[in-house]
């Protein structure tokens, strides 16, 4: 069964479930918005492929979402946002925003030092985008990146809270012991639900505190200073969001709980065809 959609919605696109957690917060900032949320489940993770191949699988799952008439793209996937946020902008003819100025508007809110250490996929991190947009702000911050491979999946398979979270995180985060830092940007979707094994590791490294920073919420700021300004803001409560992926719905349905704190009815199976995706009507 096909839904019937808002031309009015917003966009928001993740390699998976992971960009609920931006969802979320857009959610709750932007109450009266509908959204259409596609998670390209098929294909992920992002984090672990080539610059060619992420902005190819973005860029087909973009215009997939803007055939459901979006009135602004958001790319909540961070591995995304650090790849083919340009690309993505040049190619549609409505407003996309992406997860790293957010993020990179955040961190530097929170530090006071200006020694940052930024973690992400190992996809993120090699492209270098939060330390250059942190440095075109901000020259004298020092920027520490750090790949972490094992969060994506230790968080997919539920074990956020598991003893083993723990130690994982302390084997990367040790990197950071002589830095000095005192701010982390979680620069993943799935990062926000390792916050606690995060904040226990750091209070243990460091004898300072540091603070923990994720982008959600400064992009759904974002989001509604861009509705605002392109006078998109819905004044009352439009349609249902509706939320589509390319493999697995009822997996889907069942990490949702996790990653958006709220249970999904229905979630839409889409097809991928010659470099398309399509509804199953
Ligand atoms: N959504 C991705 C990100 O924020 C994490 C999952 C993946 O590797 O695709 O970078």
């Amino acid at each position: 069964m096909s839904r019937k959609v808002s031309t009015e919605a917003i966009g928001v696109f993740d390699s998976g479930v992971g960009g609920l957690t931006v969802l979320r917060a857009l959610k709750e900032l932007l109450p009266q918005e509908s959204f259409i949320y596609f998670g390209d489940t098929a294909r992920v993770p992002y984090g672990t492929k080539g610059a060619d191949t992420i902005i190819r699988y973005a860029s087909e799952s973009a215009m997939f979402l803007l055939e459901q008439k979006i009135k602004m793209l958001v790319i909540a996937c961070n591995t995304v946002s650090a790849y083919a946020l340009e690309s993505l902008q040049k190619k549609m003819n409505i407003p996309v925003i992406g997860v790293i100025e957010p993020g990179v508007d955040s961190i530097l809110a929170a530090s006071k030092t200006k020694k940052i250490a930024v973690l992400g996929t190992t996809a993120t991190i090699k492209s270098g985008a939060y330390e250059k947009q942190i440095k075109a702000i901000c020259p004298e911050a020092s920027v520490y990146s750090l790949p972490c491979p094992l969060f994506v999946p230790l968080v997919e398979e539920k074990m956020g809270q598991h003893r083993l979270a723990r130690s994982v995180v302390e084997e990367y985060l040790i990197a950071l012991k002589n830095t000095n830092i005192d701010a982390v940007l979680l620069g993943c979707t799935h990062y926000p639900l390792l916050r606690s094994a995060i904040e226990e590791v750091l209070n243990k490294v460091f004898s300072h505190s540091v603070t923990i920073v994720d982008s959600a919420n400064t992009c759904a700021t974002y989001v509604r200073r861009l509705l605002e300004k392109n006078e998109l803001i819905l004044p009352k409560p439009s349609n249902p969001s509706a939320y589509f992926v390319s493999d697995d719905p009822e997996k889907f349905k069942e990490m949702a709980n996790l990653f958006l704190q709220n249970s999904l009815d229905q979630v839409e199976l889409v097809q991928h065809k010659e470099n398309t995706f399509f509804k199953i009507i």
